[in-house]
C-alpha cells in the first residue's frame, strides 16, 4: 500500500513529536474512560495491598494509545517497565533471561506480543502463573529440568491482532481491555492538548476540523496537527483556523471523514465493481491489488466504525453512507 497521510502506524514522522506529546499520567490520558476507571481501580487495589497489578492485556487498531497508557500504569504504580517486542525475542533463552532480570513489581511491557514464536510463549505460562521458569540442565539422557523462581512481576501485552492471540496466552491475562476510537471531542482535547505543548496557536474550530479528520486516532491527530502547523506558517501567520486547517487537509486529500484515496478506492471498488457487495475479503483485495490483512486491519474498523461498510456472514457491503460519501446514487431496493 502505498504511504498514507492517513497511516494510523507509527511513522519516522511521529517520532520526533510522540515522546513529547505522550501523556504521562492517568489524569492527562485522554478519553477510553471505561478503561482508565477499571484501570484506576485495579491500580488503587494493588497498591493497598502491596502487590504487583494483575497481568494485563491491551488490544486495538495501531495509535490508540497501548504504548502509551501500558507506560502511564508503571509511573502511577511507581515501577520500573522494561520494553520489548514479540519479533525482537527469538529463543527461549532470551525471554528467560529478561524475566530473570526483573525486580520485584517491575512491568515487562511486550508489544506485537502476537507475534511471539511458540517456544518463547511456553516460557511465558509458568512465568505469568507462578512466577517461575523451567530451565532444562544438561543434555540426553541425564538432561533434567529445574524450577527456577522469578520476582513477582505484572506482565503487559499489546497487540494490533487479539484474534492471532493462543488461548493459553489469553486465559493468563487477568484484564483484557480493548481500546476504541476516540469521539471528534475527544480528539480535539487531544489536539488542543498537543497544540499547547508545541506551542502552536489552534482556534476552537480549527481543532475541531483536525480532529473530524484524524479517524478516531491520537497519533493521526498529532501527526496532521504538525502538518497543518507547518503549512499555517508557511502560506499564512501561523494561527491554525478552520480555514487553513481545511484547506491544508484538501490538500493532502484526507477527506471530512478522514478518508484518503485508499478509503475511498476500496469503497469505490466495493460499489463499482461489485455493485455494492456483498463481496468477501479476498475477492475485494485481489480486485484493488491490495493484501486482505492489510485491510482488515489497517482500512477496514475505521469504515466499519463509522458505518461506511457492514461485514456480513457473504461479505462486505456497502452502505448508504457509503454511496452518499462518494456522492453516488444507491441502487433502488439496495
Ligand atoms: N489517550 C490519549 N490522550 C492523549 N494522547 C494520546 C492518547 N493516546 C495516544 N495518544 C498519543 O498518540 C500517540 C500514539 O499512541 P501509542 O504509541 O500509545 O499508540 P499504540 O496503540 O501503542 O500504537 P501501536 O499499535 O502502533 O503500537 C502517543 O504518542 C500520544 O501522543
Ligand atoms: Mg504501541
Amino acid at each position: 500500500m502505498e504511504r498514507r497521510m492517513i497511516e494510523t502506524g507509527f511513522t519516522k514522522e511521529d517520532e520526533k513529536i510522540e515522546s513529547s506529546l505522550r501523556p504521562r499520567t492517568l489524569a492527562a490520558y485522554i478519553g477510553q474512560e471505561k478503561m482508565k476507571e477499571s484501570l484506576k481501580i485495579a491500580i488503587e487495589a494493588a497498591k493497598q495491598r502491596k502487590e504487583p497489578l494483575d497481568h494485563l492485556m491491551f488490544y486495538g487498531p495501531p495509535g490508540l494509545g497501548k504504548t502509551t497508557i501500558s507506560q502511564i500504569i508503571a509511573n502511577e504504580m511507581g515501577v520500573n517497565i522494561r520494553v520489548t517486542s514479540g519479533p525482537a525475542i527469538e529463543k527461549p533463552g532470551e525471554m528467560a533471561a529478561i524475566l530473570n532480570g526483573l525486580k520485584e513489581g517491575d512491568i515487562l511491557f511486550v508489544d506485537e506480543i502476537h507475534r511471539l514464536n511458540k517456544p518463547v510463549e511456553e516460557v511465558l505460562y509458568p512465568a505469568m502463573e507462578d512466577f517461575a521458569i523451567d530451565i532444562m540442565i544438561g543434555k540426553g539422557s541425564a538432561a533434567k529440568s529445574i524450577r527456577l523462581d522469578l520476582p513477582k512481576f505484572t506482565l503487559i501485552g499489546a497487540t494490533t491482532r487479539a484474534g492471532l492471540l493462543s488461548a493459553p496466552l489469553r486465559d493468563r491475562f487477568g484484564m483484557i481491555q480493548r481500546l476504541e476510537f476516540y469521539s471528534v471531542a475527544e480528539l480535539q482535547r487531544i489536539i488542543e492538548a498537543s497544540a499547547l505543548v508545541l506551542g502552536v496557536e489552534v482556534d476552537k474550530d480549527g481543532a475541531l476540523e483536525m480532529a473530524k479528520r484524524s479517524r478516531g486516532t491520537p497519533r493521526l491527530a498529532n501527526r496532521i496537527l504538525k502538518r497543518v502547523r507547518d503549512f499555517a506558517q508557511v502560506r499564512y501567520d501561523g494561527k491554525i483556523t478552520k480555514e487553513i486547517a481545511s484547506t491544508a487537509l484538501d490538500m493532502m486529500e484526507v477527506d471530512r471523514m478522514g478518508l484518503d484515496r485508499n478509503d475511498r478506492r476500496i469503497l469505490g471498488a466495493l460499489i463499482d465493481m461489485f455493485g455494492g457487495g456483498p463481496a468477501g475479503l479476498d475477492t475485494l483485495a485481489a480486485a484493488i491489488g491490495e493484501d486482505a490483512g492489510t485491510i482488515e486491519d489497517v482500512v477496514e474498523p475505521y469504515l466499519l466504525q463509522n458505518g461506511l461498510i457492514n461485514r456480513t456472514p457473504r461479505g462486505r457491503v456497502a452502505t448508504r453512507a457509503a454511496y452518499e460519501h462518494l456522492g453516488r446514487t444507491m441502487p433502488e431496493g439496495g
